[in-house]
This record gives C-alpha cells, sequence and structure tokens, in this order.
C-alpha cells in the first residue's frame, strides 16, 4: 500500500468523507504538511500520521476546518435562551460537539447566563479532536474573527472586542469543560438523556454518511426527551439518519436550525430507552461521566414522553432577529429550510433570484440550500457569487474548498483554504 493509501485509511477511519480524501486531495494536503514539518518523504510522513495524534490532527485540520464564531447563527441563540428561560429543570446541560475554538459553547455559556441561570446551574461539555482548537478555547482570546456581525445586547457583558482579539469573561468560560476527543466515540461513555441542548454544527459536510449516521445516533440518545437538537445551515437531522424521530421546534426562530422530538402521537418511533433519575448531580462528581448506581439520587422528577405528553420546545414567541428589509419572500424561504423542506426553500430563493435579487442574503441561502440537497453545481454557483460579493467570507470559501475536493481539483481547494485561513487570522 503506498503512503498516500494509508494516510487516506486513516482519515477514513476517522469518518472522514472519502470524497475529501481522494489521493489528489491527500497529496495536497501532505505536500502542505510535509512542508510545514520539513520531512523528506511521503513515507516517512504516513508513519508520523500514523503515530502521532498530534501530527494526524493537523493533517485532520486541512479537512475539517476549527471555523467558528461567537452567536454564529444568532436565531439559535435567541431560541436557546427562550429555552433556558423556560425550563425549571436545574442545571441546564448542553453538550457541543465539534466545538472547534469554543466560541460556540462560549455562546451557549453567554446565552444561559443571560437567561438568568446561576452559574453553578450551568454545565456545558464542548468536544473536538484538535487540541490546539482547544487550547486556543482554554485561553479565552480567541482572535479578532471571533465576532463577525452583532453580539446580541443581552450577552455583551460576557464578551469583549478588541481591535485584534475577542475576549470571552472567565464566568461564561467557567461552564464549559473542553474536552477532547473525536465523535462518535468520545460520546460513547456520556449520559444518556442527559441533554437539554446538543448542538452539532458544520461538523456534517466534512463526514462519510456512516459517520453522521453513528454520531446522530449518540446525539439522539444523549438528548433529554424535551431537549433541543440544533443543527448547522441547512443539515438536517435526516444527514445524521434522524429523519423520523425530529421536528423544526415550533415557534423557534427562522434561521435556529433548532429540532425537537416529534410528539409520540405523531410519530410511529419507539420514544427513547428510558434514563436514571441520577442524572442531576453536582458538578464535582463528574457531571458528563455515564450514570452509576454509586451516584446519588435527587428528588427531581423527570417526565417521560408519553402520548398525552405536551408538545415538546413551544418556545414563547422570540425577538425577532430578520433584518426589517428582508423580504417576505426571503423570510418564506428562510422559514422551509429552517423547517427542512430545502426543495422548497431552493424553489422560493430561485424564484427570488429569478427577480434578479442577488444579495448576499440571498446568494448565501441558496448556497447552503443546494448543498443541503446536493446540487453541488448550483451551491458552487452561488458560493462564487458570495465570495463575488463578499471576498473574504470564509464560511463561503470553506464551502467553495470541499466543492473543489468533490471534483477533485485539489490545487484549487487549497487555494480556497489559503484564501480562507488568511481571513481567519
Ligand atoms: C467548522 S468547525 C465547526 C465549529 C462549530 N461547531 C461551529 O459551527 O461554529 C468543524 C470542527 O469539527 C471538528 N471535527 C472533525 N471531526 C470531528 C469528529 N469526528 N468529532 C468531533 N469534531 C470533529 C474539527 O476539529 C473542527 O474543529
Amino acid at each position: 500500500m503506498s503512503a498516500l493509501e494509508r494516510i487516506g485509511d486513516l482519515l477514513r477511519a476517522a469518518h472522514l468523507d472519502s470524497a475529501l480524501t481522494s489521493p489528489e486531495a491527500i497529496r495536497s494536503i501532505v505536500s502542505e504538511r510535509r512542508r510545514a514539518t520539513g520531512i523528506a518523504s511521503d513515507d516517512a510522513y504516513a508513519d508520523l500520521a500514523a503515530r502521532s495524534s498530534a501530527e494526524f490532527g493537523k493533517l485532520r485540520e486541512q479537512i475539517a476546518v476549527p471555523e467558528t464564531w461567537l452567536f454564529r447563527y444568532p436565531s439559535a441563540f435567541e431560541t436557546l435562551r427562550a429555552q433556558f428561560m423556560r425550563q425549571a429543570r436545574r442545571p441546564v446541560r448542553a453538550l457541543s460537539v465539534a466545538c472547534a475554538t469554543g466560541a460556540e459553547p462560549f455562546s451557549i455559556a453567554a446565552t444561559a447566563l443571560a437567561a438568568g441561570v446561576h452559574p453553578d446551574d450551568i454545565q456545558i461539555l464542548a468536544i473536538d479532536p484538535n487540541p490546539d482548537a482547544l487550547e486556543r478555547a482554554r485561553t479565552g482570546d480567541l482572535g479578532r474573527m471571533a465576532a463577525r456581525g452583532e453580539i446580541p445586547s443581552w450577552a455583551q457583558m460576557y464578551v469583549t472586542v478588541l481591535p485584534n482579539n475577542v475576549r470571552v469573561a472567565p464566568e461564561a468560560r467557567a461552564c464549559v469543560e473542553l474536552r477532547e476527543g473525536s465523535a462518535p466515540a468520545a460520546l460513547l461513555g456520556l449520559e444518556r438523556g442527559s441533554f437539554d441542548a446538543v448542538f452539532c454544527r458544520n461538523l456534517a459536510i466534512y463526514l462519510s454518511d456512516a459517520g453522521r449516521r453513528a454520531i446522530g445516533e449518540q446525539l439522539a440518545a444523549l438528548l433529554h426527551p424535551d431537549g433541543i437538537l440544533y443543527l448547522g445551515h441547512a443539515e438536517r437531522p435526516a444527514l445524521f439518519g434522524l429523519e423520523d424521530g425530529f421536528e423544526s421546534v415550533q415557534g423557534g426562530q427562522p434561521g435556529a436550525f433548532a429540532f425537537a422530538r416529534r410528539t409520540v402521537a405523531a410519530t410511529t418511533q419507539k420514544p427513547p430507552e428510558p434514563f436514571h433519575s441520577d442524572r442531576w448531580t453536582d458538578r464535582d462528581r463528574a457531571p458528563f461521566a455515564q450514570s452509576s448506581a454509586t451516584r446519588p439520587t435527587t428528588t427531581v422528577a423527570l417526565k417521560p414522553l408519553s402520548a398525552n405528553a405536551p408538545a415538546p420546545a413551544q418556545i414563547p414567541a422570540p425577538v425577532p432577529s430578520i433584518a426589517p428589509t428582508e423580504s417576505k419572500m426571503l423570510q418564506s424561504a428562510r422559514a422551509a429550510a429552517d423547517a427542512g423542506n430545502l426543495r422548497q426553500a431552493a424553489d422560493i430563493a430561485e424564484r427570488i433570484h429569478s427577480t434578479g435579487d442577488r444579495s448576499l442574503a440571498l446568494m448565501e441561502l441558496l448556497g447552503s440550500v443546494h448543498l443541503g440537497l446536493g446540487d453541488s453545481t448550483r451551491a458552487e454557483s452561488a458560493w462564487r457569487q458570495v465570495v463575488y460579493l463578499d471576498p473574504q467570507n470564509v464560511e463561503a470559501l470553506l464551502h467553495l474548498a470541499i466543492l473543489a475536493d468533490r471534483r477533485g481539483d485539489a490545487a484549487l481547494a487549497q487555494r480556497y483554504r489559503a484564501r480562507a485561513a488568511k481571513g481567519t487570522s
């Protein structure tokens, strides 16, 4: 087996999509890493990647970029705030899978604090396989690109935006446990049914179908029966093999990509397995470990899902986040995408496009929706337009890199990644 084939096998064993680990794509990222490490041959590099998890992490980072920012998709955090405000159960627990440099779990923490939850009652577990990204998160200095767009007014006291840096307040950081690990394996030991909010955003795009399904199974098992699953733009539960069990949160905001379990009456799916009521223990007792008979019980009653249970996640009307100038049609395209009706969203967005609208908001929506539908050609054309309108748009550049990889143009993919990396430093 050649060195590049060995490296391809390593990357696929980490659940990366085979389209992103083609021989051309691997040749390009390996030559990048050989330049950085000064290693003379592909064989020697393959040996290093196999024995050093740190180097393997750097290789994986060339594909699954730790790109993130605070309050990414602000509607999700409005929905989360409403969720935390109405939830009486304490503590509140959230999971951020693929947390990168921490902007997502820190945003969750700031949201919980802003919702009035006592800091001792906030438990957020954040998981990512990239040790460098986690190290950055631990410093709380997230870099200047960690704030893009507005920080919600209710969260501003937890974020300091400096000219060349964005800093997260220690009280928000203290609510988050950062853990190195790779899903699905890193999720296996966690307590089932114990997370009120599960975030898994902008990871699916990098993964194989089998990897996404294996992760989806864990996410569904970890989510509390009343919990909410938060996904990335135009990502749907079906991507994770959860097509039958979840529906868009009722009363949630457009653009939140928030999903709750379907009510039992509306689905033929079995309710989740019962879980133990000993899950709300104090945080000193390894709060994220699997439940064990030795952990003390509390008196908190946990309602199982039943046919008479109220619909999960009825969120009170949240603060609108859509710009007032955004057309009604664009709003309805977003709402359709948010509800997982990507075909309908694409049809509405294409109708708007045919009227001559080339706005950034529309092109971003078209890019996400066509990507979600698997229409690479239309997605690529929309993301190109986004980059034309906004040359430093990191999200668009990374999507274009993935799409170039998928059609085997590794050199172009590398150029897009290099451009995106300039924008994130
Ligand atoms: C684009 S970032 C997503 C950041 C954040 N969730 C967001 O939406 O802003 C993708 C992250 O996925 C992480 N990743 C890659 N494979 C993973 C896996 N199997 N399990 C968990 N995280 C993974 C990468 O290290 C990278 O930090």
